[in-house]
């Protein structure tokens, strides 16, 4: 594994979430790192008296807490200039803002932003992210080095679309254009620099995709054990629509399960507008689902059903869904997914509100397992990789003169600190396999 080889240790406020509800926090704590894996995590002052297999250089920068990396299990490369643009709901947002710059993105435009999103992304404090590229080979292509540039957990693909698409190719053409394509780039970039970067053929969703894509995308992720993405049940015309075009179908879920699509490596973006029968579907075929809250807000799509998909067992994790969601901003995705679910409880009076420690964990081991790697990342345990990152909690205070204060905080004042006022300002350092791939330009 690429890491840093030199071990290091660093302090802070440890907090990580291994379950739905459940936290753990250690205001002195401190991790050690050695060759991209946490080697130890405990108590400050115990981990820098024992003896350790090799001297261990400790970073001490004051007043920070040090989380598992935020996981982005949906978002979209080619969108974020897009960011906080128009007003309508989903299909003619889609025609009139996405699909046009998704149109451009490509050759040197695609150059100059792609390095930009995944410095943003790592100064948002993300660790892994599973990114939608635009319709050319070369968006993901460039996608993939700028990914691997940028040292973080990727997992790409590349859009496919072949009803209504935005190319220039002839509609003949699109499909089996697409499919080569796909394939080539997964062939290149799935489980490349040591299973950092990872391919996810991603067909659109079932209002731009033919059923013979559909199949063939589902038939090239089991080939290859690669990822699935796709859209789901985001937003009422677009079910009516995907009713009209899949009339044999039983609802929209049907549509994915006919195709083959629903696998334990899909991951399904939104997901609000289910019937029962779906979520039993999608619960039985172990297919996760990214729940994209900011972005379900800003395009008015709906409230969903959290504690239903729960319920069923379905591993939930959380997604910024640029440019729908106007940030890549986790924390902000996190506050979003507790009011949504506040916004829920006014109207069901048995309904409980998710807690900060809850949105946490789906911004963390709850995506982690989302996209099958519970195992490698996610909190912050011994013997996991070291993705995590450094906030500085000074930065999150209203006046500076509270610094003090900061001893009396639990983990859960830390976490809703993070969660209603976090953001790439808190950051100070971002680590992916032990190694920093961002740090503030006050500590540069
Ligand atoms: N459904 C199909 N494509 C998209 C997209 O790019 N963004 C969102 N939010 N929903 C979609
Ligand atoms: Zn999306």
């Amino acid at each position: 594994m690429n890491g840093n080889d030199n071990a290091f240790g660093i302090r802070g406020f440890l907090v990580d979430a291994p379950e739905f509800g459940g936290l753990r926090g250690s205001r002195n704590g401190a991790i050690i790192v050695e060759n991209g894996r946490i080697l130890a995590v405990g108590d400050y002052d115990n981990l820098r008296r024992l003896p350790q297999p090799h001297p261990v250089n400790w970073i001490d920068r004051g007043a920070v807490a040090i989380f598992p990396g935020l996981i982005d299990c949906h978002t979209h490369l080619p969108q974020y200039s897009a960011v906080a643009r128009g007003e309508s709901e989903l299909l003619p947002w889609l025609r009139q803002n996405i699909f046009p710059v998704e149109r451009d993105f490509t050759g040197p435009k695609a150059r100059e932003e792609a390095p930009q999103f995944f410095h943003a992304l790592a100064q948002n404090g993300t660790t892994t992210a599973m990114v939608y590229a635009a319709i050319y080979e070369d968006s993901c292509e460039i996608g993939f080095e700028a990914a691997k540039e940028s040292g973080l957990r990727v997992i790409l693909g590349k859009m496919m679309m072949d009803v209504g698409s935005y190319g220039q190719l002839q509609p003949k053409k699109v499909l089996s254009v697409s499919l080569l394509e796909s394939e080539r780039l997964c062939r290149k970039w799935h489980r490349s620099e040591d299973g950092r970067l990872e391919y996810a053929f991603s067909p659109r969703f079932a209002v731009t995709c033919s059923e013979k894509m559909m199949r063939s995308a589902a038939e090239l992720a089991a080939r290859f054990e690669a990822y699935l993405q796709t859209h789901l049940a985001e937003n009422r015309e677009e079910i009516e629509k995907v009713h009209h075009l899949f009339m044999s179908a039983r609802d929209y879920t049907h549509v994915y399960e006919t195709c083959g699509m629903l696998t334990p490596r899909t991951v399904l973006g939104h997901c609000i507008h289910l019937n029962p029968r779906e979520i039993a579907a999608i619960a039985a075929a172990q297919s996760s689902v990214a729940h994209c809250p900011s972005s379900n807000l800003f395009l008015g799509s709906g409230l969903i059903k959290l504690d239903q998909l729960l319920k069923a067992g379905i591993a939930v994790g959380l997604g910024s869904d640029v440019a729908a969601g106007p940030e890549l901003n986790m924390w902000q995705v996190m506050r979003a997914a507790i009011e949504v679910q506040k916004a829920r409880s006014a109207y069901e009076p048995n309904l409980r509100p998710i807690r900060v420690s809850e949105a946490f964990y789906l911004g963390t081991q709850g995506g982690a397992r989302a996209l099958g790697k519970a195992k490698i990342i996610g909190t912050l345990d011994a013997g996991k990789e070291a993705d995590f990152v450094v906030v500085d909690l000074a930065a999150l205070l209203p006046y500076q003169k509270d610094r003090h204060s900061l001893n009396a905080l639990s983990p859960e004042d830390v976490l809703a600190l993070c969660i209603y006022r976090g953001g790439p300002h808190s950051t100070l350092e971002t680590y992916v396999r032990g190694r920093c791939v961002y740090r503030a330009e006050r500590i540069a």
